[in-house]
């Protein structure tokens, strides 16, 4: 039987705890998770690519199925050069859902890739990057919603990469 394979991409700055439970429970589906940081030349971000592939690499190392990649230009285009035809995407609440409906639709039309979406754990349906990021630029406490190691690169002031 052939592999089992998805990719999960995002833009993950930075990843949070509700991206890590998704991408966990995602991996025991797959033989292999791909997840993919997308290069968005046009957004600077908090975090560069690299340091979010690292800090990914750091916070999935028990999850040995999960490769960390990244990628730019169209998604599809990604999974036609990898031999992926299938996405998995974490849906928080409705919110998300027509948006997400939309990339789904046009994945599958544009070259037959189909998306798989993974209800997230109500523990984490408000968390979000963009949250994260400004609850820690007011100073707010966010040790509980990101993983350590990226709590104290935001916390060192570490993360100073664009925002
Ligand atoms: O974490 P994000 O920012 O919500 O992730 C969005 C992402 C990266 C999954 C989406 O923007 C994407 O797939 N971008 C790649 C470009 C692309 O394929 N666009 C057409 C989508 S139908």
């Amino acid at each position: 039987m052939s592999e089992r394979r998805a990719v999960c991409p995002g833009s993950f700055d930075p990843v949070t705890n509700g991206h890590l439970d998704v991408i966990q429970r995602a991996s025991r589906l797959y033989d292999e998770l791909v997840v993919a940081v997308l290069v968005n030349d046009k957004k600077k971000g908090m975090f560069s690519v690299d340091e979010r592939i690292e800090l990914l690499t750091e916070a999935t190392v028990g999850c040995p199925n999960v490769v960390i990649d990244s990628f730019s230009g169209l998604l599809v285009d990604y999974c036609r050069d990898r031999g992926i035809d299938t996405v998995l995407k974490g849906l928080r609440a409705t919110g998300d859902f027509d948006y997400e409906l939309q990339m789904a639709q046009m994945n599958r039309e544009l070259a037959g890739v189909e998306t798989v979406f993974l209800p997230t754990n109500p523990e984490y349906s408000f968390l979000s990057s963009s949250l994260v990021k400004e609850v820690a630029r007011f100073g707010g406490d966010m040790s509980r919603f990101v993983p350590t190691a990226v709590h104290q690169r935001m916390m060192r002031g570490e993360s100073r990469h664009g925002e």
